[in-house]
């Protein structure tokens, strides 16, 4: 039988489901399906019948567990995964609420951040981290819509962008550069992108006014200036990248590079040192997931403004292959697992 069309009545949570779980940390070979207990709501949660699950680069470091300061985070856990399922991004039909929510109802089709468990048959999710599943999209692209938050918090939120700005993006045919060139358009900002060859007519056909293909050309050496420069990447110096920005402009990093140990924490260290020594705004964020900009991005993408670019789509048993694809650092647009 479908998943999303299983009954649900008040026992059937204590029932079983098939999950990947998650032992121990390394390559994602250490995952495998299994059936385990399925989880039950806390009185703020909703249990969400999973359709699709986006496999991303978050997903990658907490099932390697890499950085090792994220099994310090409350997504990793020592001296193993304190979650014993991965998954974040998802989208599906709500089949069991919580005592406390409101605004959701039994068969709702939702999408949002589970933040552990997406890969999953069912999975639990915080209210305040779902919204309804924008109407123009299949689940599996919904999956895929989830992870652009850190998109728009970005540029809205750490960046300022306003409309008629100029915006750089470096990183821009990833998961969430390929939503951070479309939601800079929609804002009304002035594009250019950075990305290699093979990637050039794909990030133009998202609406880019300008691209740099980085492989002949290097972005902080030319003319250009902006006002804000949203880097998913973190390869270059900062003081390569104060040079691209306007004088009062701002620089946001959403990544920083860096080793096992610590990750980007140098880089971001030396973002926010820089902030207090320029008269430019040096800046780095954290994505926070809520309900109201998962709406704001429904409206975006059922305005026709954003649309997600999957590269593949994977089985829930094969996990393991869609993470080490996405692990390579190499995805073009997203990847998905299909659940349902
Ligand atoms: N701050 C936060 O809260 C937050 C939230 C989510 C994600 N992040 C971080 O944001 C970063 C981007 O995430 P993502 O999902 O977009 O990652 P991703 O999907 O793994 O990005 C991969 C893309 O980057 C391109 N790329 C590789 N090297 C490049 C370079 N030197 N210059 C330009 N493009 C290059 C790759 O294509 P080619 O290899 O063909 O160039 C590929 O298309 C990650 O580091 C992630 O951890 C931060």
């Amino acid at each position: 039988m479908h998943a999303a069309t299983l009954p649900v009545p008040a026992t059937a949570v204590a029932s079983p489901m098939r999950a990947i779980v998650h032992p121990r940390y390394g390559t994602p070979e250490v995952l495998s399906l299994a059936e385990v207990a399925r989880p039950e709501p806390g009185a703020d949660e909703v249990l969400v019948a999973v359709h699709a699950a986006s496999a991303s680069i978050g997903d990658h470091h907490v099932v390697t567990g890499k950085p090792y300061l994220i099994r310090l985070s409350p997504f990793g856990g020592l001296p193993r995964p304190r979650h014993r399922v991965p998954g974040t991004a998802l989208a599906g039909k709500v089949v069991a609420l919580g005592a406390n929510v409101t605004g959701f109802a039994i068969g709702d089709e939702v999408f949002g951040d589970a933040r552990h468990g997406a890969f999953a048959e069912y999975a639990v999710v915080a209210a305040a981290r779902l919204a309804p599943r924008p109407a123009t999209l299949t689940f599996e692209e919904a999956a895929a819509a989830a992870w652009a938050v850190t998109a728009l918090q970005g540029l809205r939120d750490a960046g300022r962008l306003r409309a008629g700005q100029r915006v750089l993006i470096n990183g821009a045919s990833g998961g969430v550069g390929t939503w951070a060139v479309q939601i800079a358009k929609a804002l009304g900002a002035h594009v250019t992108a950075v990305c290699s060859t093979r990637n050039v007519e794909m990030v133009r056909g998202l609406g880019a006014n300008e691209v740099i293909d980085y492989t002949t050309a290097d972005f902080a050496a030319g003319a250009a200036r902006f006002d804000l420069m949203f880097d998913l990447i973190g390869n270059r110096p900062l003081s390569a990248c104060a040079r691209v920005l306007t004088p009062r402009g701002t620089y946001v990093a959403c990544a920083g590079g860096g080793g096992d140990w610590v990750g980007p924490m140098f880089r971001l260290g030396a973002v926010l040192l820089r902030s207090l020594v320029s008269g430019r705004r040096f800046t780095t964020f954290v994505v926070k997931n809520t309900s109201s900009d998962l709406r704001a991005l429904a409206a975006l993408i059922e305005a026709g403004k954003a649309r997600p670019i999957i590269e593949r789509t994977y089985p829930l048993g094969e996990v393991a292959q869609a993470l080490a694809h996405v692990g390579s650092g190499r995805t073009r647009g997203q990847v998905v697992i299909r659940v349902a």
